[in-house]
């Protein structure tokens, strides 16, 4: 058994930990770093569930190994909201818009968002919408979550074909 040591910031946060060489950065995130919001479905990189943010990109945590994640900058679902009482805009969409059932799916979609709409070039709907293709949701029929993408990026129902 390869252990090894890494140091990475989770949500702003350093920290150290040994883990396994084998251990999947998903869980690693939601078992030894306790960030459950951090969801898993299929395990090999199809439904999206397990999506996090590491080092500004969208990442399936379920494809990458724990230390590849040395040194990185790690933002999960919990990490994104300024505080505890308040939700991340992507997140206010999502509510309004009625944009979850179960809420399974939702951390992944809600992360794939942020990293898109995170840095200084702003995608448009269409860029939006079409970044859903990776994700999987068994509840929603997507059409809560198109409408709150609409929303963020401020462009009403009645312009989409
Ligand atoms: S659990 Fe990672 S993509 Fe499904
Ligand atoms: S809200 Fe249930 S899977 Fe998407």
């Amino acid at each position: 058994m390869s252990e090894h040591k890494i140091e990475l910031s989770i949500n702003g946060r350093r920290q150290q930990a040994t883990v396994e060489g084998r251990m999947l950065l998903s869980d690693f995130l939601r078992v030894d770093a306790g960030y459950t919001g951090v969801h898993v479905g299929c395990e090999h990189g199809v439904c999206g569930a397990c999506t996090v943010i590491v080092d500004g990109l969208a990442v399936r945590s379920c494809l990458m190994l724990a230390v590849q994640a040395d040194r990185c900058e790690v933002t999960t679902v919990e990490g994104l909201a300024a505080d505890e009482n308040s939700l991340h805009p992507i997140q206010q969409a999502m509510r309004d818009e009625h944009a979850l059932q179960c809420g399974f799916c939702t951390p992944g979609v809600v992360m794939t968002l942020a990293a898109l709409t995170g840095g200084a070039e702003k995608p448009d709907a269409e860029t939006l919408l079409a970044s859903m293709s990776g994700h999987v949701c068994r509840c929603t029929g997507y059409q809560g979550i198109r409408r709150a993408i609409l929303k963020l990026a401020g462009e009403s129902e009645a312009k989409q074909p």
